[in-house]
C-alpha cells in the first residue's frame, strides 16, 4: 500500500507519532454474538497493512481480547525492530473476579500489570502507559508516585489519561500534584471522539490545549457509523460488529446523527474521498488533536481508512464538519 503516514508531535512532549494510529481493542474479542471479533492471523494482517502505510503508532490495552491483544501484537513486533514502533498499553478494568486488588490503579495492581504487559509484548519499555479510566478508590498521590516510579526506572516514557471527560479538573488537579512532587505529569489524553460524540469540546479540549496535553481519540468513526454503511431507517447490515452491541442502535442510529452523517456524505463527494476518510481527516485537519487511534476488521477497511491522510479539507468543509453537530455548550451560547 503505497501512503506513507507523516508524523505529528505529541502535544508538548518531544515524542512523534504516526498522525494516525491503529488500534488492537478488537483483537481476540469475544462479540456478543459469541464470536471471536479478530482473531491472531487477521490481526497480523491487519498490523502489516498499517506498517505498510508508514503506520507507528500502535494502541492496546492490559485486557484487549483477555491479553491477547498485546501477546500478538508482541508476537509480531518479534519479527520487527521495536524501536520503529511507538506502543502504548492501559491499566485499571479487573483482571481476575471478585479481587479488589486485581482492579483499578492501586500500586499492587498498577505494578503487576506492567510486568505482565512488558512480559506479553515482549519489550522493556512501553512509549505511553495510560491509567484507562480514574480511579476514585485509590488516593491519586499513591497512583502518581507509583507512575512516576515507572518513569524514572525506564519501562514507561509518557504517562497518559484516557476518557476522564467528566474529569478533566481531576487530571489538571493531579498534574498540579505532580510537579509540585518533582513526580511526571500526564501527558497525553485518549478521550473517546468523532463526528457524532461530542462530548469534550468545550472544556475538556480547552484544557488539553492550555497544558499541551496531546489528544488521541478512539473510536473516531463511532464505531463504523461514519462510514456511511448504516442507512436511516434501515435497520443494520450483516457486516457489523458494533451494532450487536448492546444499546448501540438506539445510540447511534438516530435522526441527529444521520443529519450529521448527511453533512459527511456531502464533503465525501466534494473530496472524492469515502464518508469514514472524511470522518477521519477531520480529525487530522483538527488543531487540538493529535492522532486518531483508528479501528478496523478486515484489511480493506484499514486501507480505505489509512488513505484520510491524502484527503485535503477546505476551511468551508471543515467548518462545516465541526457544525455538523451541536456540541454540549453550543445551547449556552
Ligand atoms: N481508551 C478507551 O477506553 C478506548 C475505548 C474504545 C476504543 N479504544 C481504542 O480505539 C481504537 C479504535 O476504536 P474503534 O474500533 O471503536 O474505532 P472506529 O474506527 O470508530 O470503529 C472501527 C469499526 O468500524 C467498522 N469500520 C471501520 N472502518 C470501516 C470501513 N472503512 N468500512 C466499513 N466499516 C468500517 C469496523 O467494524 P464492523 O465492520 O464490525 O462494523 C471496525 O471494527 C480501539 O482499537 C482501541 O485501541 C480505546
Amino acid at each position: 500500500m503505497e501512503l506513507t503516514l507523516e508524523s505529528v508531535p505529541m502535544g508538548d512532549t518531544g515524542l512523534s507519532v504516526s498522525e494516525i494510529a491503529f488500534g488492537t481493542w478488537r483483537f481476540g474479542r469475544e462479540t456478543d454474538a459469541g464470536s471471536t471479533e479478530i482473531d491472531r492471523e487477521t490481526a497480523h494482517d491487519l498490523l502489516e497493512t498499517y506498517e505498510a502505510a508508514g503506520g507507528r503508532f500502535l494502541d492496546t490495552a492490559d485486557i484487549y481480547g483477555d491479553g491477547d491483544s498485546e501477546r500478538w501484537l508482541g508476537e509480531w513486533l518479534e519479527e520487527r525492530d521495536r524501536e520503529d514502533f511507538v506502543v502504548a498499553s492501559k491499566i485499571y478494568w479487573p483482571t481476575a473476579e471478585g479481587d479488589p486488588n486485581r482492579k483499578g490503579l492501586n500500586r499492587k495492581h498498577l505494578r503487576r500489570q506492567l510486568d505482565t504487559i512488558l512480559d506479553r509484548l515482549g519489550t522493556d519499555y512501553l512509549d505511553v502507559l495510560y491509567i484507562h479510566r480514574w480511579d476514585d478508590a485509590t488516593p491519586a498521590r499513591e497512583f502518581l508516585r507509583t507512575l512516576d516510579g515507572f518513569v524514572d526506572d525506564g519501562r514507561v516514557h509518557y504517562l497518559g489519561a484516557s476518557t476522564l471527560r467528566p474529569n478533566a479538573w481531576k487530571v489538571a488537579r493531579a498534574n498540579e500534584v505532580a510537579r509540585r512532587a518533582g513526580w511526571e505529569p500526564f501527558t497525553v489524553t485518549q478521550p473517546r471522539y468523532n463526528l457524532v460524540d461530542r462530548e469534550i469540546e468545550g472544556e475538556y479540549l480547552e484544557f488539553c490545549r492550555e497544558q499541551g496535553l496531546g489528544v488521541v481519540p478512539w473510536s473516531p468513526l463511532a464505531q463504523g457509523f461514519l462510514t456511511g454503511k448504516y442507512e436511516r431507517g434501515a435497520g443494520v447490515p450483516s457486516e457489523s460488529t458494533a451494532a450487536e452491541s448492546e444499546g448501540w442502535a438506539d445510540r447511534y442510529l438516530t435522526d441527529e446523527n444521520f443529519d450529521a452523517l448527511d453533512v459527511v456524505r456531502a464533503v465525501a463527494s466534494e473530496a472524492g474521498a469515502t464518508p469514514a476518510q472524511v470522518a477521519l481527516a477531520y480529525q487530522t485537519h483538527h488543531p487540538d488533536l493529535t492522532a486518531p487511534i483508528v479501528g478496523a476488521r478486515t484489511t480493506d477497511q484499514l486501507a480505505e481508512n489509512l488513505r484520510a491522510a491524502t484527503v485535503s479539507l477546505s476551511d468551508d468543509q471543515f467548518d462545516r464538519l465541526e457544525t455538523a453537530k451541536a456540541g454540549p455548550f453550543d445551547a449556552l451560547l
